[in-house]
């Protein structure tokens, strides 16, 4: 029967809790800072329609097959995979899955915390008004300072590091939940202000058009595996993050409600945060592919223009950090729950050990940003000609870590779970629905994952 285990770190305390902690966990730098640049970098329009279809036929399948995992498990994923293993007769190495998903979480949650660590400096910067009526050259160089200093950034992100372990150290259901009831209505509200604003920016239609009128030629294979990519690395998929979090999940709840109810949320967001940075890139006769610096190249000149900009600025970059902080805890609570489980250590010393190696491990991103920036690994293949460390630690993560691990959890739950195993966890009975996720997942996902990957990598 469906949540027979019990997670020995508790449960939510209903199903909207974990919808609440899923979007939380979704929703993030992923949605706000990093989809815009990298739509602008890969050409708009044509990028954003293979990542919205990897979205509904991908994404959510893989949302539900984890969700589905976890909840069965109700372990780390590394113990859930374990015991799911044995108890499906397949081999003991699905267990690696779990272990991979550790190392790809703490990757990303190395730089990310980094990128967490501008959108705080951002608030004061907005607070203060130090953008009024600035242009865009004014703004760019604002932004150039910072990176450019390597003790700055190190503050920051040792700042939201230190923030992440305290959240992740009282335990899962430490009132985050509400936070994010509360703050994630406000981040739509201001998004939409900010869509106002670009509206009446003079190239509203333009900034339309790049993101939603596909031009196929501008997009590359690379820029396929990107936008693939990125549909795992939104909404959390493929590390085992929602594993875990679907591990807390009551027995009674529709995984494939709740899992669809998350992607459209995540997704409006990502789509709300391009509309307002894309008119304004025109407006000002800006780069849409100027990169990582993007929103914080763009977005300080509506709060610099608009009227009560300081104020609405910052809060904007609050809300960022907050849904910067909400995504954070998800990436490093499979490495804690594991370091609870099976080192026998406290919530509190496993957050402290796991927050350090991260930390530590971020110290590569804030230096590509300024002393190392000139360092390119993989300089001599061409398609990473310009990759930065931190370049190079997100394409890892983000475009091969992810879909392999979203790869083997499908393989896992379509291949080697039984059919009454998946039935009965999902509830919603052998029938057309049912039917629909098993061929998305038995073969749509993996067919697909395999396919973009052998075009990405016949380009080196
Ligand atoms: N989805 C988050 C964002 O868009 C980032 C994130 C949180 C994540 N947990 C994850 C990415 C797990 C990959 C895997 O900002």
């Amino acid at each position: 029967m469906a949540g027979e285990r019990e997670s020995i770190h508790g449960q939510w305390s209903s199903r909207l809790a974990f919808i609440l902690a899923a979007t939380g966990s979704a929703v993030g730098l992923g949605n706000i800072w990093k989809f815009p640049y990298i739509a602008g970098e890969n050409g708009g329009g044509a990028f954003v329609l293979v990542y919205l279809l990897c979205i509904a036929v991908i994404g959510i399948p893989i949302m539900m097959a984890e969700v589905l995992l976890g909840r069965r498990g109700r372990q780390s994923p590394i113990n859930t995979m374990r015991t799911l293993a044995a108890e499906e007769g397949a081999s003991k190495y699905w267990r690696l899955l779990g272990w991979a998903g550790v190392l790809a979480g703490f990757l990303i949650l190395s730089y990310y915390s980094v990128i967490a660590g501008w959108a705080m400096s951002y608030v004061f910067r907005t607070g203060s008004g130090l953008f009024t009526g600035l242009t865009a050259d004014g703004v760019q160089s604002i932004f150039n300072n910072l990176i450019s200093d390597p003790e700055r950034l190190l503050a920051w992100h040792t700042l939201f590091m230190v923030m992440t372990m305290i959240i992740v150290a009282r335990g899962v259901r430490s009132g985050l939940e509400k936070a994010v009831k509360l703050l994630m209505p406000i981040l739509f509200v201001i998004l939409f202000v900010l869509v106002g604003y670009a509206w009446n920016s003079g190239a509203f239609d333009e900034g339309v058009k790049f993101l939603f009128q596909p031009d196929f030629g501008a997009i590359t294979a690379n820029g396929v595996l990107i936008a693939m990519g990125h549909a795992f690395f939104t909404l959390s998929l493929g590390m085992g993050a929602i594993m875990v979090y679907g591990s807390y999940l009551p027995g009674d709840a529709s995984i494939a409600k709740t899992s669809i109810a998350v992607s459209l949320m995540d997704t409006t967001v990502a789509l709300l945060a391009g509309l307002a940075i894309f008119p304004i890139v025109f407006a000002n006769g800006l780069e849409p592919g100027a990169g990582p610096g993007l929103i914080f190249q763009t977005l300080p000149i509506a709060f610099g223009h608009m009227q009560y900009g300081a104020f609405f600025g910052m809060l904007f970059f609050v809300l960022l950090v907050f849904a910067a902080w909400s995504s954070s805890i998800s990436l490093i609570e499979p490495a804690v729950a594991w370091l609870v489980e099976n080192k026998g250590m406290t919530r509190v010393y496993a957050s402290i050990v796991a927050g350090f190696a991260t930390w530590a491990m971020g110290l590569l991103t804030v230096l590509s940003f300024n002393l190392w920036s000139d360092v390119k690994l993989l300089s001599m293949i061409e398609v990473f000609e310009d990759y930065t460390l931190f370049d190079l630690l997100d394409y890892l993560t983000a475009n091969i870590m992810l879909p392999l691990g979203g790869l083997l959890i499908a393989v896992f739950a379509a291949w080697k779970m039984s059919r009454a195993s998946s039935v009965d966890e999902l509830g919603m009975g052998d029938r057309f629905f049912y039917r629909l996720w098993r061929f998305l997942v038995r073969y749509i996902t993996p067919v697909a994952v395999i396919i973009v990957f052998l075009n990405a990598i016949s380009l080196i």
